[in-house]
């Protein structure tokens, strides 16, 4: 049976195209891959064969051996922007180096694609809306990591023949989110903090600019990228057009919860602005921005208020303490 392997697959995007190849496309099988660092053993669907490993440091030749591996969907990661520069070296082993493995098996064993998920952090200090042919110009060690990563992959097509799509999404919401990391996933925070009779926490005014996007209106654009023959050696935003501040969203999302305080924290190093065009996404992925975000955030809700008390994700130490922000330190 042809394979399909997914790396991250407990995360939120990775469990959710699981789930969507798993129905819509029966004639895969998923193979799935998870350290579980940063993911849940329960979002992945019972049907995909998981491996627990970690793709830093594992070998990953198994996962391959029997050639039925047709694409590869390597969303393993730790998104962590705003705190990259805090934990440096692990945000570049577990991005790059994490990277740098699953290329070498992809090209390895023949793989007809591997679909990376990149980011808008590669943008950085441009100009927005950010458009593929901008020059990017990250701001932190993450974007740093996806933008070497995708320079990475573009070698290895260019010397061994490795066909790839690296797709940019942004600001993804919705069930699966991991909703107990203090440091990513701002609508995931809130809805945290509101289940734990916490105040929502703003960084700074709030009046940075995202456009917030809808899980499942990326899982067929995602399959096309693997998929389709447009797609190949193309790098594409993925997201929704609609852009709306932080605050905006905390207060839209106030109305959602029955209410709740908003508390401003002091301002971090983050781009202001960052939001994107799509003409490719629609184009080459079939992209529709069909749910807008307060839709998204009440079918979200309904989930995150099912889901079971877990602890909270804090790191132990940082690699560094200077220049953290007051609301990260012990
Ligand atoms: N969600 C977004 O808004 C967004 C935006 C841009 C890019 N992305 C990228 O999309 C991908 C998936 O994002 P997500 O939102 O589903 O994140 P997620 O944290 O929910 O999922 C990532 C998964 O990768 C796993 N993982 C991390 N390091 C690993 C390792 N070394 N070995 C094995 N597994 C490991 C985690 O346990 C987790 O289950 C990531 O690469 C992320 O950078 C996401």
């Amino acid at each position: 049976m042809k394979q399909i392997l997914i790396t991250g697959v407990a995360g939120m995007i990775g469990s959710r195209m699981a789930e969507y190849i798993l129905k819509q496309y029966p004639e895969f099988e998923v193979i799935g891959v998870d350290n579980l660092s940063g993911g849940y053993i329960e979002n992945i669907p019972e049907k995909v064969r998981f491996h627990q490993l970690d793709v830093t440091t594992d070998n990953l030749d198994t996962l391959f051996e029997n050639g039925q591996v047709e694409y590869v969907y390597h969303l393993a990661a730790y998104a962590a922007e705003g705190l990259s520069p805090f934990i440096r070296c692990f945000n570049y082993q577990n991005n790059l180096v994490a990277t740098a493995n699953v290329v070498n098996a992809c090209i390895k064993y023949n793989v007809k694609r591997l679909v990376f998920t990149s980011s808008m952090a590669v943008y950085g200090i441009g100009t927005p809306p950010f458009n593929e042919i901008h020059q990017p110009n990250p701001v932190d060690p993450y974007g740093v990591a996806k933008y070497a990563c995708e320079m990475d992959i573009q070698i290895a097509g260019d010397q061994h023949g490795l066909d790839w799509c690296i797709v940019r999404p942004h600001n993804v919401y919705g069930q699966h989110q991991n909703i107990w990391d203090k440091y990513r996933n701002v609508l995931g925070i809130w809805m945290y903090q509101k289940l734990n009779n916490e105040a929502f926490t703003v960084i700074g005014q709030g009046k940075q600019k995202r456009a917030f996007t809808y899980i499942e209106d990326c899982l067929e654009p995602l399959f096309k990228a693997a998929t389709s023959e447009k797609a190949s050696k193309q790098i594409i935003n993925l997201g929704s057009s609609t852009e709306t501040s932080v605050i905006e969203a905390a207060k839209l999302l106030q109305e959602i919860v029955g209410g709740s305080a908003i508390e401003h924290l002091e301002e971090r190093h983050e781009v202001i602005n960052a939001y994107s065009t799509h003409e490719k996404a629609k184009s080459i992925l079939g992209y529709v921005d069909q749910t807008n975000l307060k839709d998204g955030l009440l079918i979200m809700w309904e989930w995150a208020k099912q889901q079971p008390k877990r602890e909270r994700k804090e790191w132990d130490t940082y690699e560094l303490d200077k220049g953290l922000y007051g609301f990260w330190k012990k």
